[in-house]
């Protein structure tokens, strides 16, 4: 599919996208686009009783003028909408153009919205869209038939500037596409080596990619992480990845994500039921790759590290037991209890080893790390961490802009002591109560005071709530949310 921004001049034939403001009649585009067909436009709004409501559209198949079809689209008051509700109405759109299936559509987007500047609004309808329009079929024999939609122009009083400001966004949307593509993929294919494998081509990119083997590992000291894949047949792999779009004296920012191909809870298995979905025990790993693909595609002028630590959690005569005492990189001990409480035995290791050779401005760690976190926030946000106030406030605008929302949890010493243990320095379970938490202040023993948030992303990454720019099980999230978090504060 193609997007291009055009001079807001109505095609004469194919699908037609008006957005029409609420109780205002149509304007613009829209009133020229009525006359054509001899007010066929004003006939269907009265009979039907569509007046421009926020969120409402109307489908006016063969309403003459030469269209094939008008689909009406309601603004509300257009000064108040969010840029969000821009993406969200693009990506609305998208959804009802591929419902029709259309080949060529033509979006008329030249009224004045959200208080935006043409390029803004018009840029962001197109993100929208871009977002929408994913579909991951790789695995289907009989391939659906090829998307019928070819084109989308967007009709713009600046569509030069769109063009430019949409490079942005389409990049953006490249690494929600490669998040999700990777959540999506079935376990057998994607296991950690193969994993790192796919990271490989970000080097065209520009971007440094640097892929740990176990030995490598073992001599970095990282047990931790190496004890949960030990009952894999896969090997671990850690993944450095390296954008340096900054000034090169400058400390870079760091993003660690969990990459547990599948997890199986290992000894402590997990029951079958509902199992398979921990294929997408990886999604902040994809998170972070994504990420970084879209700083690297839209050059992002900041000097970024991603870090991802790989493993497969399987139970086998060489897994790791509970009770096992496994010595992490930093030197801590720590009692396995659990074997399903692996996640944050990989980030352990890879969050010291970020802290240690990077030296961050900041460490910004994603993980589906505890089913504890859907109890508490189900699947609206993502749990936040964090042992900066400024951090985390920055975290929180941003997935207020992006809707990719996070809400903030509570660390403290009281909690920090549920994880003594009387033999090991820490045990990688809390006990019955306040499970995200406690997996938190786990992390929390190996970030070194470096300013760092956690997400926990175990609602959000996969099978979260679909929305009008994301129908897929794998989700993306978190790529927007951080793109913006280094976009409004970290590059200059
Ligand atoms: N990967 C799971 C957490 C999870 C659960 C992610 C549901 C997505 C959906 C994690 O490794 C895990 O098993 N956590 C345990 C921790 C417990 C053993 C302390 C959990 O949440 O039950
Ligand atoms: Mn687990
Ligand atoms: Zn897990």
């Amino acid at each position: 599919m193609k997007i291009s921004f055009v001079s807001p001049v109505l095609p004469k034939t194919g699908v037609l996208v008006l957005l029409v403001a609420e109780g205002k009649g149509l304007e613009g585009l829209a009133a020229d686009a009525d006359q054509r067909t001899g007010a066929q436009i004003t006939r269907a709004m009265a009979a039907a009783k569509f007046t421009g409501k926020r969120d409402t559209t109307l489908d006016l198949v063969a309403p003459g003028g030469g269209w094939t079809r008008i689909v009406l689209f309601g603004l509300g008051a257009p000064a108040s909408l969010r840029p969000l509700d821009l993406e969200m109405l693009g990506g609305a759109a998208a959804g009802v153009i591929t419902a029709i299936k259309a080949d060529r559509v033509a979006i008329a987007a030249s009224l004045e919205l959200g208080g935006l500047a043409p390029r803004e609004s018009s840029a962001l309808i197109a993100s929208g869209v871009r977002l929408r329009v994913y579909s991951f079929n790789r695995y289907k024999s009989k391939k659906p038939e090829a998307m019928p939609l070819k084109e989308v122009s967007i009709l713009s009083t600046d569509a030069r500037g769109a063009r430019q400001r949409f490079a942005a966004f389409d990049a953006v949307a490249d690494g929600v596409h490669l998040a999700r593509d990777l959540v999506n993929e079935p376990p057998n294919h994607l296991h950690p080596v193969e994993f790192a494998e796919r990271m490989r081509p970000l080097a065209k990119l520009g971007v440094k990619i640097s892929i740990m083997t176990p030995a490598q590992m073992k001599r970095l000291g990282m047990n931790a992480l190496l004890g949960v894949a030990q009952g894999s047949a896969h090997e671990a792999r850690m993944v450095v990845m390296e954008w340096k779009g900054g000034k090169a004296s400058e400390r870079p920012v760091a993003f660690i994500g969990k990459g547990v191909t599948f997890d199986t809870g290992g000894i402590s298995i997990k029951p079958a039921g509902g199992m398979e979905d921990m294929k997408g025990d990886m999604g902040g790993a994809a998170c972070v790759a994504g990420l970084m693909m879209a700083l690297a595609k839209r050059k992002a002028k900041v000097n970024a590290v991603g870090a991802i630590g790989i493993v497969e959690n399987m139970p086998d005569g060489k897994a790791q037991r509970p009770g096992d005492v496994v010595t992490s990189m930093s030197g801590q001990t720590i009692a396995v209890l659990n074997t399903d409480a692996e996640g944050r035995l990989v980030l352990a290791d890879v969050l010291w080893y970020v802290q240690d050779r990077f030296k961050p401005r900041f460490m910004v760690d994603l993980a589906t790390l505890t089913g504890a976190i859907l109890v508490a926030l189900g699947k609206e946000h993502a749990g936040l961490f964090s042992n900066n106030d400024e951090l985390s406030q920055r975290l929180s605008d941003a997935g207020y802009a992006t809707g990719e929302k996070v809400w903030r949890m509570p660390l403290a010493t009281e909690y920090d002591r549920m994880i003594d243990h009387d033999v090991a320095d820490v045990k990688n379970i809390g006990g019955r109560h306040a499970g995200s938490i406690t997996a938190a202040q786990f992390l929390q023993r190996f970030v070194n005071s470096v300013p760092w948030a956690h997400l926990d992303v175990a609602g959000t990454a996969m099978d979260a709530g679909r929305t009008a720019i994301n129908q897929s099980w794998g989700s993306g999230w978190g790529v927007r949310l951080l793109d913006r978090l280094v976009a409004q504060h970290y590059e200059k």
